[in-house]
């Protein structure tokens, strides 16, 4: 197996070459629904789970952002539905995270805006790796406490420190042209990931040198964050189209071959 590669094939025969206990960590998006036809080209949902379970390592973990589609008037709840099949095969749901979209598309009708998407994390076991994103908080404590001598008496000095937390699990991205990713040929996908989004999570989850998969590579956003951290790759695409702007994409970063099927 190949790492650094574009697969321009159906994820199932990637993984069907992986072995058990292969990946530290997947971060993807799968279709969704119909709402793009992504080149005519759909997926077997339920296989690729059972395949994602397989190859990943004992601690692994698994981002899925995923929405809904509306059809005849209701949402589809696929999201719902594919996070309790993951449950089902023996993945645990460790966090239901959104992805909140600062600036999503308006909408018309009797419906709010769709600002999110679902993020959930998936594990194999214990989330192995956890190095939570953080931001400064602000308190006014009691920092110093000190006894002056007399019996009973307390001198409080207090001050303004700052203390890091660790930050929420709604992630507030801005997207669109020119700031999910300043690469202008990332723009001939229809769905691409902002860059920051995989930043963060590659980082919450993963160390220098584990290997990442995305089985929906799309524009490459995984593979090019993953390499500019220090991190190891394999993303499947199975439309030749995007996987040529994919490798176009990464050229300027990574020097790949992509690997015909
Ligand atoms: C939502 S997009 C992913 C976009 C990606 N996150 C990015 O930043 O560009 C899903 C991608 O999955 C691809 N795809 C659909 N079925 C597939 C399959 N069975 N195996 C591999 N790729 C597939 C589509 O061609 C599409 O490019």
């Amino acid at each position: 197996m190949e790492l650094e590669r574009i697969y321009n094939e159906d994820c199932l025969s990637t993984m069907g070459i992986m072995q058990n206990d292969f990946i530290d960590f997947v971060i993807t998006s799968p279709p969704y629904d119909d709402i793009r036809n992504y080149n005519g080209y759909n997926f077997e949902f339920e296989n690729i789970a059972k395949e994602l379970f397989r190859i990943l390592k004992e601690g692994g973990v698994v981002i899925w952002v995923v929405g809904d589609s509306t059809m005849k008037g209701s949402e589809s709840g696929t999201s719902f539905k594919q996070a309790l099949y993951f449950k089902e095969i023996g993945f645990r749901l460790h966090d239901t995270m959104i992805y909140y979209k600062n600036n999503p598309m308006p909408q018309t009708g009797n419906r709010y805006h769709q600002h999110f998407e679902y993020m959930f994390a998936f594990s194999k076991g214990t989330p192995k790796t956890f190095n939570p994103l953080t931001e400064p908080t602000k308190y006014r404590g009691l920092a110093n406490m000190k006894n002056r001598g007399q019996a009973g008496t307390l001198d409080y000095e207090k001050v303004e420190r700052t203390k890091e937390k660790k930050v929420g699990n709604v992630f507030f991205y801005s997207v669109g042209g020119g700031i999910s990713t300043k690469d202008k040929i990332a723009y001939n996908h229809p769905a691409i990931f902002p860059e920051k989004l995989v930043h963060d999570q590659i980082i919450t989850w993963t160390n220098k040198n584990d290997i990442i998969y995305d089985p929906f590579l799309g524009s490459g956003t995984t593979a090019k964050i993953a390499h500019i951290l220090n991190r190891k790759w394999i993303g499947s695409e199975i439309s030749k189209e995007y996987a040529n702007f994919a490798e176009k994409r990464l050229h300027e970063h990574v020097n790949i071959n992509l690997f015909s099927a």
